[in-house]
């Protein structure tokens, strides 16, 4: 790559992210040159409308013709900031990377369903496939996994990689509302989509883990691996009972090494009050990766918006600019592991269960039986009477156990006609 003259960019995609890179380029041009060791100039963009009102930044930059012009065109570097797993992205990055162009995209989605193809594919063109901005946003996790953090290696990542979630979650804790309530003035506010399924269902979060985790582990990113569970169950009452135990419930992206393969899941978690993630409120987000010997280490900031969202695209630029153009996951394409989902007993931890039962005689002794018989020892348990027959709650958590034999009690208990609804079940996670 010629460094002598600037990076030429071309960006697709110039909404809440791309509007917020044309204006750091324009806002910091100076500073950012010395940092790459040369200008970075926005050549060419494109989006779907025209006539669209955009920052005033991106108003005398040259639009290109259509996205395959872009990917044709004269520029060092595409950007794309489209969106979505396949369609217009996918045709993008993939033109982009065959004409030898260096990519970086904000777009979790996309890598996560192509990201060890694509990888491939820029190693075989000799160009940069960058992609800070696609988890956690604004922290610069990517990078320290991928470069830092590699002399003792990652034994877990545990993370909170959605801030819709990690805001409802929050509020519910703070007013006492139901999720219905909370994730409806979320979409108010417009940090949940219209669609908020992506984000409360913890697809957003498992699209970020499998990049967090093939670049700790060396594993080629794929969804099937990911055990994802979302929010909708959490109710007011498991976050007040959660609080009296001395934990928070955070919705918690999990990849871990365990001696049966690598367990990756997204759950809610109870995580002990006064830890650093227990601690991560609203829309914030946060990393904790544990590097063997050198100990946990912790990252906290904002996992979306247009200046945090930007701030990353930005250090990718500079950093091609520098010429820095390494293996997309830290390791060449054809060294990640294609792994298969970590088998149940790889699961082992201390778990919350709450219990909606009708408080007779015996339903406790029942419960504690059918634990017993699974070799769950409890801890600790509140139960909160009312009146004799009424619905009540049982909450216990238990010893650290298999996930295994929990759920193979809970079956059993859930076949209990003095028994309402399902159980809920949440394991404990190390903050
Ligand atoms: P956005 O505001 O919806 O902007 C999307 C842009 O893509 C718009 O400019 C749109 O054009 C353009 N576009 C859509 N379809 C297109 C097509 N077929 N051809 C050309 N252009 C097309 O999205 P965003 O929030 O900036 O997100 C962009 C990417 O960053 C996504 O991958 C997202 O997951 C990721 N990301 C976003 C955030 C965040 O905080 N927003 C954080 C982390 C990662 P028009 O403007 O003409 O409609
Ligand atoms: N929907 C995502 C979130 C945006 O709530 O965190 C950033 O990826």
């Amino acid at each position: 790559m010629n460094t002598s003259r600037p990076l030429r960019i071309a960006m697709a995609g110039l909404g809440t992210v791309g509007g917020g890179v044309a204006e750091a380029l324009a806002a910091r041009a100076g500073e950012l040159a010395s940092r790459g060791g040369r200008a970075l100039e926005l050549v060419s963009v494109f989006a779907r409308d025209r006539k669209k009102a955009r920052k005033k930044e991106l108003a005398n930059i040259p639009w290109a013709d259509d996205l395959a012009a872009m990917a044709k065109s004269d520029a060092d570097v595409v950007v794309e900031l489209i969106g979505g797993e396949n369609g217009a992205a996918l045709s993008l990055v993939e033109a982009s990377l065959r004409a030898k162009k260096h990519v970086v995209t904000a777009n979790k989605a996309l890598l996560a369903s192509h990201g060890t193809k694509l990888a491939a594919l820029a190693e075989q063109n000799g160009v940069a496939l960058k992609f800070e901005a696609a988890a956690a946003g604004g922290i610069p996790v990517v990078k320290a996994l991928r470069e830092s953090l590699i002399a003792h290696g990652v034994d877990a990542v545990r993370g909170i990689l959605n801030g819709t979630c990690n805001y409802i979650l929050t509020q519910m804790e703070a007013t006492g509302r139901s999720f219905e309530d909370v994730l409806a003035d979320a979409q108010k506010l417009g940090y949940a989509e219209a669609d908020p399924e992506l984000d409360v269902g913890g697809g957003d979060t498992a699209h970020k883990l499998s990049l967090l985790a093939g670049l700790a582990f060396g594993i080629a990113p794929d969804l099937k691996n990911i055990t994802t569970q979302g929010i909708r169950h959490i109710t007011p009452e498991d976050i007040r009972f959660a609080r009296e135990f001395g934990y928070r419930i955070k919705l918690l992206g999990v990849a871990r090494a365990t001696p049966h393969g690598i367990d990756q899941r997204v759950q809610p978690a109870m995580v002990r009050l006064g830890t650093p993630l227990a601690d991560v409120d609203g829309v914030f987000n946060a990393v904790r990766a544990d590097a063997g010997a050198a100990g946990p280490f912790f990252f906290e900031g904002r996992g979306a918006g247009e200046a945090p969202t930007a701030s990353a695209v930005v250090a990718d630029l500079v950093d091609i600019a520098r010429g820095s153009i390494g293996p997309v996951f830290g390791r060449p394409a054809s060294a990640l592991k294609a792994v298969s989902p970590a088998p149940p007993e790889a699961r082992t931890s201390a778990f919350y269960l709450r219990f909606k039962v009708l408080d007779l005689p015996g339903v406790l002794a029942d419960i504690a039986r059918q634990l017993a018989r699974c070799e769950v020892s409890i801890e600790s348990m509140i139960q909160r009477g009312r009146g004799h027959g009424e619905a009540v709650s049982i909450v216990m958590i238990t010893h650290e156990c298999p996930q295994a034999a929990v759920e193979r009690a809970l079956n059993a208990i859930e076949g209990s006609d003095k028994v309402i609804g399902q159980p809920c079940m949440i394991p404990m996670e190390a903050g």
